[in-house]
């Protein structure tokens, strides 16, 4: 764990995407090193023009020293064009290729990972991330490197044309000034920090009561939350004017500085320029250069912050990468020849965290074509069962064999292919009702798309839509109804045409009228397969040719319906108990 954060924080993932694109990025860094020289170069030539004009030169020297001005202005606007010509694929390809793989890692992550992380939280991680990354590359290019590169040029030029004092204050004062820039943003950032949690928390408060007003009215809470979202804004106010108080102090405060440091260098330069040793063309020389530095350093403290951030938002979505694949594809995939559907548990059992054994030393067999059902109270263990199948998780010890292959010698895709899962309240996608059922197999034409329908019995219902097959189901299907949604989950289940296909709790959340029509379709299309019927509600699974009582994660009774009857034990009192209340509805 400590070992695996550590990883994170190095940024490791992050850096090798640079790698492909050394070429541009040490071209931009050279065109940027050049339009940097040229900017520098702009006030050396301004100097000796003023000087000539001092010393009454000939005008056409001035003219020259002109035209070396303004090129040398336009070398510096060519070349900083180049260089974010140059420098945009990387700015847009590196977080591209980033967030690529993250997102290729999320899908490829198992269940495990994602029931224990909140959706949402890791679709913004990237988000967040890829900013991130678009950010420092592009700041890095525009407001880091440039003030560094000018402060190390300056520093140098100042040191070999003038005394000493020139080079040393103005290095010392941009040092100085950066530092303090840095500093107080840090400062600010902490209340800032403070202030947006104070935020974020008055905003979910505001947004539950909004949502939740009935209950918020039938409760009569209306000024207790009024109160709560009052007394946080409160301690907004307070941070936010503190920060506000700082942030005027910092900019007075370096206002002082650059002062400092420009002051010293004028009156160094001005009592040197009674002196004759420099010219009125140095003494604009130099406060143009002070001048010059100080204003992309005034932004430094900002681009500090928001690196600071960034870095954060990458450690996050590096994060992602660094999650080990658990399920992972055999290396040497058993082929398998024929498929026959024939499904057997090996004393398998499992849990999803060590501590809970959920599924104990189950040992069972279904032969192909057979109708098996399971069932049991709820929390038994039943959905893990169907998980296991699919290797959403793998097993603990022992083994899942389908046509006596153990599951994880087999491809995913020749899994995926053998099995299908109708579960217990099928999500959709938010598109039309054919692509729901294309789901199932990406590349079905129209004719075996309709095909599954008429199957599942969803057809008629489909073409009396006004728009049919390309009709939009909403968000998770929530336009259609339960009865229609398992049915295009049933269709979209069938049409890749497996050998096993497992029904969890498939018809729970539908009234007894729907409930008979789902269960006639999964009559129908289970023929010709090994159907595996989760339930709770035994009168919908009377008629499998086995029934497995599952309590606790282990198989207490099996049988079929007249079989488990006669035992007179578990499945037969849950049976009269179940047709008890029935009866008496
Ligand atoms: N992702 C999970 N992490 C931890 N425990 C889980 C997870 N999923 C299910 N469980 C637990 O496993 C037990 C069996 O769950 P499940 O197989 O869904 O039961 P059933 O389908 O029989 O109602 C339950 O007690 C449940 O709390
Ligand atoms: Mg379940």
């Amino acid at each position: 764990m400590n070992k695996n954060k550590k990883k994170s924080q190095s940024l490791v993932n992050f850096w090798q995407y640079f790698r492909p694109y050394k070429a541009p990025i040490v071209v931009a860094l050279i065109f940027l090193i050049i339009s940097q020289i040229a900017i520098l170069a702009q006030p050396i030539f301004l100097r000796n023009i003023i000087n000539a004009l001092v010393s009454h030169k000939a005008l056409g020297s001035v003219a020259i020293l002109l035209v070396f001005y303004f090129a040398s202005r336009l070398v510096d606007i060519l070349f900083e064009l180049l260089r974010d010509y140059v420098i945009s694929p990387v700015v847009m390809g590196v977080p591209r290729d980033f967030e690529k793989d993250v997102f290729k890692r999320l899908l490829a992550l198992p269940v495990a990972y994602h029931a224990n992380n909140k959706t949402g939280a890791s679709a913004r991680a990237i988000t967040r991330g890829s900013q991130a990354t678009s950010f420092m590359l592009d700041f890095s290019v525009s407001s880091l490197i440039p003030p560094i590169l000018q402060l190390i040029f300056v520093t140098v030029l100042l040191l070999n044309l003038y005394t000493w004092q020139y080079g040393v204050i103005t290095f010392v004062t941009v040092v100085v000034y950066a530092i303090f820039t840095i500093w107080g943003t840090e400062k600010r950032n902490i209340y800032r920090e403070r202030g947006n949690k104070q935020d974020d928390q008055a905003g979910g408060i505001l947004v539950d009561s909004v949502t939740n007003i009935e209950t918020v009215k039938y409760f009569n809470n209306q000024n207790i939350l009024f109160g709560r979202f009052s007394k946080i804004k409160f301690e907004w106010f307070r941070l936010m004017v503190r920060n506000n108080r700082l942030f005027a102090l910092i900019y007075a405060l370096q206002g002082i500085i650059l002062l400092t440091g420009l002051g010293s260098i004028l009156i160094i330069a001005v009592r040197q320029a009674t002196a004759g040793i420099i010219t009125v063309g140095d003494l604009v020389l130099l406060s143009t250069y002070i001048v010059q530095l100080s204003i992309p350093i005034t932004t430094l403290g900002f681009v500090y912050g928001r690196f600071k951030n960034s870095i954060i938002d990458l450690q996050a979505m590096d994060k992602i990468l660094d999650e080990p694949v658990t399920i992972i594809e055999p290396k040497h995939p058993v082929a398998l020849k024929k498929r026959h559907g024939s499904l057997e548990f090996d004393h398998v059992s499992f849990s999803y965290e060590p501590a809970r054994p959920i599924i104990k030393d189950l040992d069972f067999n279904v032969k192909p074509g057979l109708k098996a059902a399971f069932v049991g109270p709820s929390g038994a263990g039943k959905s893990t069962i169907a998980k296991l199948i699919f290797r959403l998780y793998d097993v603990s010890s022992g083994s899942i064999k389908i046509d006596g292959i153990d599951v994880r010698q087999l491809s995913l895709d020749n899994l995926s292919n053998l099995v299908s899962v109708v579960p217990q309240d099928p999500a959709l996608f938010n598109d039309t009702i054919a692509a729901n059922i294309r789901f199932g197999k990406m590349d079905a034409t129209d004719d075996q798309v309709i095909e599954a329908a008429k199957i599942a019995q969803i057809h008629d219902f489909i073409t009396g839509l006004p728009n049919g097959y390309e009709t939009p189901v909403g968000e998770r299907g929530i336009k259609i109804s339960g009865g229609e949604r398992q049915r295009v989950a049933i269709a979209r289940a069938i049409i890749r045409n497996p050998k096993i296909l497992v029904f969890d709790e498939a018809t729970s959340s539908l009234d007894s009228v729907n409930e008979q029509a789902v269960l006639a379709t999964i009559d129908r299309v289970a023929i010709g397969r090994t159907s595996i019927s989760i339930a709770h509600r035994l009168s919908t699974i009377v008629k499998s040719d086995i029934i497995f009582v599952i309590q606790k994660g282990k198989i207490v009774e099996q049988g079929t319906h007249q079989e488990l009857l006669k035992q007179n034990k578990v499945y037969a009192r849950l049976w009269y108990l179940q047709t008890e209340a029935h009866k008496s509805e």
